[in-house]
């Protein structure tokens, strides 16, 4: 497959054939996905296979938990989890929290997580991430820059071998839930569960903003850039 079709068709995958993916192939996945890029090269991921099923299922329950507040935020006319949430935005979210509970379906992806066909648990340590902004006193993102890349790496390695799947981070909203399940040190933070399997159906057409929507000339303010700017 061309680079930049995989690029352009790779959207996520949260319904897969009850067929299994062997660890040789999983293996391969993540000899590829190691390539990926971090600060100071430092590589701070460490990837957890998750086959037991009493774990699997308390994750699923974990994820569950957050993708319930995350559907509040969205009945409420909220973006789920912004960093510029306000004390009344939270409130909204969380009067929202049993509606939200009531859609619920029994067949969705994060009801049968436990049953996805590979459940890989995500972690980057700490003491080796390279966040740039940490002393500017506001929410900081630098960090995940060393482990997110990784996350979708792992994702494309999956595509060229037939596979799909999506990372996912509602767990994470319980981190200490996360860690106790899986004896994760105090030390490492869980970036993200993804979720591989065979899809069912192969999506090709993703919805994304145009370049010039968001590509401006020397200022944020600037011209769009466009293709004969
Ligand atoms: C940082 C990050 C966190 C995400 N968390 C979740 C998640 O918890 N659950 C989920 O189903 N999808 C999750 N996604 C997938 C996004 O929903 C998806 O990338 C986006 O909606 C685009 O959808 P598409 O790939 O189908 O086009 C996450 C994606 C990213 C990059």
């Amino acid at each position: 497959m061309e680079l930049t079709d995989a690029i352009r068709t790779t959207g996520s995958v949260r319904a897969f054939l009850d067929q299994s993916v062997p660890d040789e192939v999983l293996y391969t996945i993540l000899d590829d996905a190691r390539f990926a890029p971090s600060g100071g090269n430092r590589q701070a991921w460490h990837v957890i296979i998750v086959k037991d099923e009493r774990r699997r299922r308390a994750l699923r329950d974990l994820y569950l938990d957050g993708w319930r507040d995350y559907v509040a935020h969205v009945l409420a006319g909220l973006v789920p989890f912004s960093p510029l949430a306000s004390d009344e935005d939270r409130a909204a979210a969380a009067s929202k929290r049993s509606a939200a509970i009531a859609v619920s379906k029994p067949d969705g992806f994060p009801e049968t997580l436990d049953q996805v066909p590979v459940m890989l648990a995500i972690c980057a340590d700490l003491a080796a991430l390279a966040a740039t902004d940490r002393d500017l006193g506001r929410y900081q993102i630098a960090g995940g820059a060393s482990i997110y890349p990784f996350v979708w790496n792992v994702l494309l390695a999956a595509r060229a071998r037939g596979l799909g799947g999506v990372m996912t981070t509602m767990a994470t909203r319980n981190e200490s839930g996360v860690r106790e399940v899986l004896d994760i040190p105090h030390d490492q933070i869980v970036a993200s569960i993804v979720a591989l399997g065979h899809p069912t159906s192969q999506v090709t057409k993703l919805t994304r903003r145009t370049v010039q929507e968001f590509t401006t000339i020397d200022t944020f303010d600037g011209e769009p850039f466009t293709s004969n700017s």
